[in-house]
């Protein structure tokens, strides 16, 4: 049984949605409806209760236990249906100021639009832009039908039939379904060691990279644990979230753990070297000597306890990149690297080239961080 959320919003169409819910609950799934305010001016939030047999969301501050967005962020699917010109534009533009795009704000699970208006709404290149740029955002259209519209004119805009809506949704829900069954263990950002109470050496790295690569694994059906060193990206919803701060801390967490995983993906840049002497009081010196060791290689050590385990490592190197790359995927035994290019360290874009065990090499050219982490789970899905 899946919880989905289905939001509705103030079009001439709302009503054809209870047909639509009618259908996920003849298949045993469980509904719960989040209307706009402007929706209930064309339904009552009564008749959605009946259908779905829960409470109709339609007021955003009312006192609940738990906050409503952080409630129905974990169902397994929001559908937007129908959804309007202005929704769509709202989300387009990160505003959440009612319940529904605050839930869709602050969810990880797959989204679908079901638009529906008029046709010179549709066409108009504001919302076809504010589609294109939620599409590369990873959300999910089900593009309106060709035909009568309320106005009588026929043209596209119109409603598509509600069976139609149902095997969509489910066609979209199977196709993120390509880590199922996988543990996946991502790790991300920095670590610190420290020299004195207070400072410590650390690197540039962000997190950026690993919390999109746990989002997209999530996405794609994985159970996942994202272990981070400190970062400032706030943690997908739906995976199991662990802090760290020392690489010794990363090698505990990871080691204790790595038996029952399928998958590691190893992004978290990992400090080389740790000082040799750690000063319980603050350092005065006017001249500071530090000796420092190389830390463990703590994919090496993952790989050893888990033969099993798919692992893919990262690689920053200023010369010869992917040379470098694949000398270290061939010493770490590991499925695939990913060679990033240093421009992308606190960068929301990433440049890299992907290598895969058999050495064959792809490229790409400079695309966000969440587009590399599509690409980099593409690769994993084809390869285990
Ligand atoms: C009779 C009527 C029908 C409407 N039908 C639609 C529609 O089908 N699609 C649409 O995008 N907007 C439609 N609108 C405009 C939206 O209701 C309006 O943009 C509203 O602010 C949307 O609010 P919401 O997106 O928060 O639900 C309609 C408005 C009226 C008065």
């Amino acid at each position: 049984m899946k919880k989905i959320v289905i939001g509705v919003t103030g079009s001439i169409a709302a009503y054809k949605v209870l047909e639509v819910i009618r259908e996920f609950k003849k298949r045993g799934e469980e509904v719960l409806c989040v209307l706009t305010s402007e929706a209930t001016k064309f339904v009552s939030p009564l008749s959605f209760s009946i259908l779905s047999g829960n409470e109709v969301i339609v007021d955003f501050f009312k006192p609940r236990e738990t906050p409503i967005h952080i409630n129905l962020a974990n169902s397994a699917l929001i559908l937007v249906a129908p959804s309007t010109y202005n929704f769509i534009g709202k989300v387009a533009s990160g505003i959440a100021d009612d319940p529904l795009s605050c839930i869709i704000a602050a969810t990880s699970t797959p989204v679908v639009f079901a638009p529906c208006m008029d046709t010179g709404m549709w066409e108009n290149p504001v919302l076809q832009e504010n589609i294109k740029k939620l599409k590369k955002f990873g959300y999910y259209f089900i593009e309106p039908e060709i035909g009568e519209l309320a106005s009588l004119k026929i043209g596209k805009g119109r409603f598509p039939e509600p069976k139609f809506i149902v095997e969509e949704v489910y066609r979209i829900l199977n196709s993120n379904k390509r880590l199922k069954d996988k543990k996946i263990l991502v790790t991300a950002g920095r670590t610190e060691e420290d020299i004195d109470p207070i400072r410590c050496i650390t690197n540039k790295s962000s997190g950026k990279m690993g919390y999109a690569l746990a989002f997209e694994a999530r996405l794609q059906g994985g159970d996942v644990t994202l272990i981070s060193g400190p970062s400032s990206v706030f943690p997908p919803s739906g995976i199991k979230f662990v802090e760290i701060r020392t690489t010794k801390e990363l090698k505990k967490e990871i080691l204790s753990r790595v038996s029952d995983f399928d998958i590691l993906i190893m992004t978290a840049a990992v400090a080389d070297y740790t000082p040799m002497q750690y000063s319980q009081e603050k350092i005065k010196e006017k001249q500071l000597t530090i000796s420092f060791e190389k830390t463990q290689d703590i994919l090496k050590l993952a790989k050893k306890k888990n033969k099993k385990l798919f692992t893919v490592g990262f690689s920053l190197e200023l010369e010869e990149h992917i040379k470098r790359a694949k000398e270290k995927l061939k010493n770490k035994c590991l499925d695939v690297i990913v060679s990033n290019d240093v421009s992308s360290l606190s960068s929301p874009q990433a440049q890299v080239t992907l290598i895969d065990k058999n050495l064959k090499t792809k490229t790409l050219s400079l695309l966000s961080k969440l587009e590399v982490a599509k690409k980099i789970i593409a690769l994993i899905i084809a390869r285990i």
